[in-house]
């Protein structure tokens, strides 16, 4: 994943919603089909894999017409929507950073009859839909996100490059449910609290919106020369901001 385009994406990409629908070049396919069939797991452990559809062959309940989308299956382990979230981030970013527009689509689901149960046990989770933009497809500056400010997501003293690029990231309803607190060598991650009613709505997208997180974290650090490493800290090791549940320490050497 050390790749500078993807670097760059983190500050230009953005949801595109409107595509020309005719089908993309079976080249164009194959080559992202090979790129994902090598990305790089948060957790080595989880088998997931990546099936395309097409058109017709995915019901939406938000009006996003996509000519194609990428499904993505895996094993129910613990934190795979973490991983989730990691893996198809960076083919979020792959698109945009190759000239292709791309949305998460967390309403979308494959019809019926369509792959949903992969064979060794992998179930269906999210899909992305994409293909040429009919829309610009990308933010010309930064200002042009709209997201919290650093102060209101990080206490991370003097982590300002490190994170600005994991700011950006993208989110179910643009929740951005994260943050970031400890040292530029050993970042907590936390995500919001949820009560019962804004479980059952947001656990599973604030879980994979953190995981898209997590992977902007890991493309910022490489592009400093920090190579990262992630490990779950003891409780008492971490004590999120109120309102933010531990999730993960990212070690960037
Ligand atoms: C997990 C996830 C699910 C999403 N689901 C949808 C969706 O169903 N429909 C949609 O139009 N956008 C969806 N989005 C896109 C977000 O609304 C978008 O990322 C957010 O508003 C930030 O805007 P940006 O991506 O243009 O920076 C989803 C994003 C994520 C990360």
């Amino acid at each position: 994943m050390a790749c500078m385009n993807l670097y760059r994406a983190m500050f230009r990409r953005k949801s595109v919603r409107r595509y020309h629908m005719h089908p993309l070049s079976t080249k164009v396919l194959t080559e992202l089909n090979d790129y994902a069939s090598g990305l790089e797991p948060l957790f080595e452990d989880i088998t997931v894999k990546f099936t395309f559809a097409k058109h017709g062959e995915v019901r939406n309940l938000l009006p996003v017409r996509a000519p194609h989308y990428v499904l993505i299956s895996s094993e129910k382990k613990d934190n795979y929507l973490y991983n989730v979230g990691f893996m198809g981030q960076q083919i979020d970013l792959f698109l945009s950073a190759n000239g292709l527009g791309s949305c998460w689509m967390g309403a979308a689901k494959p019809r019926p009859g369509q792959i949903v149960k992969q064979p060794g046990n992998l179930d269906f989770v999210i899909m992305l839909g994409f293909g040429k933009p009919a829309e610009p497809l990308h933010r010309t500056d930064v200002s042009q996100f709209r997201r919290k400010p650093m102060s209101q997501i990080s206490s991370v003293k003097d982590g300002e490059r490190l994170l600005e690029p994991v700011r950006l990231a993208p989110s179910a309803v643009n929740r951005q449910p994260w943050c970031f607190y400890g040292t530029t060598s050993e970042v907590h991650i936390g995500r919001t609290k949820l009560n019962p009613l804004t479980s059952t709505l947001y656990d599973r997208l604030n879980q994979i919106d953190t995981g898209i997180a997590l992977c902007h974290l890991v493309l910022s650090a490489q592009h400093m020369g920090r190579p990262v490493c992630f490990r779950f800290a003891g409780p008492r090791e971490t004590e999120p901001p109120k309102g933010y549940q531990y999730v993960i320490t990212a070690n960037i050497t």
